[in-house]
């Protein structure tokens, strides 16, 4: 159980690897203290997310858990549950959501988030906009001064149509931040990669900080051709951390 496991983290344990997996499934077994029968839950996706499924699945095959109904963020989080015999249903029977998990690729002081990485951010958003309470589960990696400043992607979900020129206009808007935007891509063949929406996603790389998220997020998807970025601002109510010297859980 994640207190067991917590507790393999000790500095008094020091034969014991700490792999980042670990760390993920202990800040995931924490969030799933959370749940309670008869919950509807948004199911995240990634590999911090899959261990909270695995967990929620197990639960409820023990019997400790009942009447769960799950909303997936991805296709591949709908598998994952479907596998675990989660019972499964949509924002459209269950507009209100009582509790998301999900991981995230950045988390600032203030709880705001960039996610997207794994290329799930739409679904994510619409089931985490959804829901009454929304825990973010990471190791203490992603934890960053300020949201872009990591030097890793800013994903931003585009239409297919046109896409050098919708990626351009998302450059410009933040060229004196030094912007760099590029179509992900996979494989060797650098195929586009293509979301669980049939869209494209342009990555956005920072040189500097871009200042004010709200004006940030309020342009970006001001521009026709983009569907939704990754910053998840003001979203989160808690944020569970797994770090060598164990778990913190910061609260909004
Ligand atoms: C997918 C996401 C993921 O939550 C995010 O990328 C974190 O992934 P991981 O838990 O594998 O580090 O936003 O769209």
């Amino acid at each position: 159980n994640a207190d067991m496991d917590a507790a393999l983290l000790l500095p008094s344990s020091p034969s014991v690897i700490i792999t980042q997996d670990n760390l993920k499934k202990i800040a995931a077994y924490k969030a799933v203290e959370y749940v309670e029968s008869g919950m509807v839950l948004g199911l995240g996706t990634g590999s911090t997310a899959k261990h909270a499924v695995d967990r929620i699945g197990e639960l409820l095959r023990q019997g400790e858990l009942k009447d769960i109904v799950g909303i997936p963020t991805s296709k591949k989080t709908h598998e994952q549950a479907l596998s675990l015999g989660i019972p499964l249903s949509d924002l459209d029977s269950h507009p209100v959501v009582d509790l998301a998990i999900d991981g995230a690729d950045e988390v600032d002081p203030f709880l705001n988030l960039v996610k997207g990485r794994g290329g799930s951010l739409l679904r994510e958003k619409m089931v985490e906009s959804a829901c009454k309470k929304f825990i973010v589960i990471v190791d203490e990696s992603k934890l960053v001064n300020y949201i872009g400043g990591s030097g890793l992607a800013m994903p931003v979900e585009v239409i297919q149509f046109c896409w050098k020129f919708t990626a351009e206009r998302l450059r410009r808007l933040f060229e004196e931040a030094g912007c760099v935007a590029k179509l992900r891509t996979f494989g060797e063949k650098d195929e586009p990669f293509v979301t669980d929406n049939g869209n494209f996603i342009v990555d956005l790389y920072f040189e500097r900080s871009f200042g004010d998220l709200k004006a940030a997020s309020d342009a970006i998807l001001q521009l026709a051709g983009v569907v939704e970025h990754g910053m998840f601002l003001d979203m989160a109510t808690t944020v569970i951390v797994a770090g060598e010297l164990g778990l913190t859980v910061k609260n909004k």
